[in-house]
C-alpha cells in the first residue's frame, strides 16, 4: 500500500498526561505532550535525560496509558483499551527496539523473532523469521543463543524481531546506547532502511545528533513537554540516499 505523507497522520497525541509510581513515589512525568507525526516520517526525541522521552515513546507504543488526553496510533483511539486489546493492537502494528535488545536468553536467534508472530497467529513463524534475521546479515546465526551474540547482533535480533510483523510504527529508544559508534550506525541503517523501504513511521529516542539529523524532524522534550520541534527535511533525505 502506497503511503501518502502528506496526509495521513500516523500517531496523533493531544493533550497527554502521564503520571507513574504510586503514592509519595507517584511522579508527574508528561505534562499536556501534543504531537502529529505522519505515516512513514522519521522523528528524532531528544531533550535532556529525564525529560520524558522514554515515557513518550512508552505511552505512543501502547505500553503506557496516558491518564488523560487522546492517543490516535495507527488509526487506533489508544484511549480506553484494556490490556488483551493493547496488546493485540501492539503486536500488529508497532515493532519496538530497546537500548538494551531485550531478547529472551533461553531462546535461540530465530526463536526470538519467530515466537511473536506463533503467538499472533502466522503460520509461517519460523520462515518468516528466518527471513527477517537473514535481511539484517544473521542468516548464519539463527540457532545462536544471545549470550552466544555480539552486542550487535542481538540488537540486529531485536530489530528483525520488530520488523518481522511489518508494522506501520516502529519505536526505538536508544537503540545505539549500548554499542560502538560503527555498529551504531549499521544498526540505525537498518531502521532507515525499514523506514524508508516500507514506509514505516519511525520514532527514535536519541542522545546523538549526528543520528538526530538524520530524522526528517526532531521532537525537543524537557520537564516532560514540548519544547521545540525542527524540521530537518533536507538532511534527512541526503544523508539516506
Ligand atoms: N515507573 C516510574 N515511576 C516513577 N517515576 C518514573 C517511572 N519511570 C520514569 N519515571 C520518572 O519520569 C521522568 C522521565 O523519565 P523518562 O521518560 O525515562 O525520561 P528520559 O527517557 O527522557 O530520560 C524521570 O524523572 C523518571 O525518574
Ligand atoms: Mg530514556
Amino acid at each position: 500500500m502506497p503511503f501518502d505523507k502528506t496526509t495521513a497522520t500516523a500517531i496523533r497525541l493531544d493533550g497527554v498526561d502521564l503520571s507513574l509510581g504510586s503514592g509519595a513515589a507517584r511522579v508527574h512525568i508528561l505534562k499536556g505532550v501534543s504531537l502529529a507525526i505522519k505515516q512513514g516520517e522519521a522523528v528524532g526525541l531528544v531533550g535532556p535525560s529525564g525529560s520524558g522521552k522514554s515515557s513518550l515513546l512508552m505511552v505512543l507504543a501502547g505500553l503506557e496509558r496516558a491518564d488523560a488526553g487522546r492517543v490516535e496510533v495507527a488509526g487506533q483511539q489508544l484511549t480506553g483499551l484494556d490490556e488483551d486489546s493493547l496488546a493485540r493492537f501492539r503486536g500488529r502494528h508497532v515493532g519496538i527496539v530497546f537500548q538494551a535488545f531485550h531478547l529472551i536468553p533461553t531462546m535461540t536467534a530465530v526463536e526470538n523473532v519467530a515466537v511473536p508472530l506463533e503467538l499472533a497467529g502466522r503460520a509461517d513463524a519460523f520462515a518468516r523469521a528466518a527471513a527477517e534475521l537473514t535481511a539484517v546479515g544473521l542468516g548464519h546465526r539463527l540457532d545462536h543463543y544471545p549470550s552466544q551474540l555480539s552486542g550487535g547482533e542481538q540488537q540486529r535480533v531485536a530489530v528483525a524481531r520488530a520488523l518481522a510483523p511489518e508494522p506501520r510504527i516502529l519505536v526505538a529508544d536508544e537503540p545505539t546506547g549500548n554499542l560502538d559508534e560503527a555498529t551504531g550506525r549499521q544498526i540505525m541503517d537498518l531502521l532507515f532502511e525499514a523506514q524508508a523501504r516500507r514506509g514505516a513511521t519511525l520514532v527514535i529516542v536519541t542522545h546523538d545528533a549526528t543520528l538526530a539529523r538524520r530524522c526528517d524532524r526532531t521532537v525537543r522534550l524537557r520537564s516532560g513537554a514540548v519544547e521545540a520541534e525542527e524540521a530537518l527535511a533536507g538532511a534527512g533525505a541526503e544523508s539516506r540516499a
